[in-house]
């Protein structure tokens, strides 16, 4: 994985999240959404890309709010392209590391019921079912998992 560039949301990385954001979710953040994101002092916006002798292309971003001390995951995808390749492994480990320097104590997040991927994910790295939201998402109409780890006890 050496030319893995893990770096911070930038306004030149802005077209192509809102593209890979729009090909992963039926209800996408909007452009504003991210740009908000990066400018509101508690959110956090990382991008992964991949480094080629034509320029780097980014991969796959991740996003998070930190607030007293806990975390709530916000953002993950990865382009279709490039996934199963080991990228969202990439953008967990980061985020883990960057939650131990921020001494952050819970991460939160919330995923579609049927999404086994993205469970796969999350509990290949701690992560557990804690609830259900009853069908929080729409298009389709979908449960959530909501999702914790605990990162004291870890
Ligand atoms: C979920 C997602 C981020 C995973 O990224 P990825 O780059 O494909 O994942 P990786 O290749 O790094 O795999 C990491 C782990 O995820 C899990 N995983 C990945 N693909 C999986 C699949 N098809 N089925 C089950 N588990 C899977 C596995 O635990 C895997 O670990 P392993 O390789 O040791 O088995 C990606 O599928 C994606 O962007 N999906 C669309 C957007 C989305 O659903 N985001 C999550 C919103 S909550």
């Amino acid at each position: 994985m050496d030319n893995w560039i893990f770096t911070a949301l930038s306004e030149k990385d802005i077209d192509e999240v809102e593209r890979i954001e729009k090909e992963s979710f039926s209800e996408p953040w909007s452009r504003d959404a991210f740009e908000d994101a990066t400018d509101n002092g508690f959110h956090r916006i990382y991008c992964l890309k991949l480094g080629t002798e034509n320029g780097d292309i980014t991969v796959a971003y991740i996003g998070w709010a930190v607030v007293s001390g806990e975390a709530e995951i916000t953002n993950v995808a990865v382009d279709a392209k490039f996934r199963g390749k080991g990228c969202g492994n990439e953008l967990m480990k980061h985020a883990m590391a960057a939650f131990e320097k921020e001494d952050v104590e819970k991460v939160f997040l919330e995923v579609r019921a049927g999404n086994a991927p993205a469970i796969g994910l999350y509990e290949k790295f701690g992560f557990r079912g804690i609830g259900v939201r009853k069908n929080f998402y729409r298009f389709p109409t979908e449960d959530a998992i909501v999702m914790m780890k605990n990162m004291i006890s870890e």
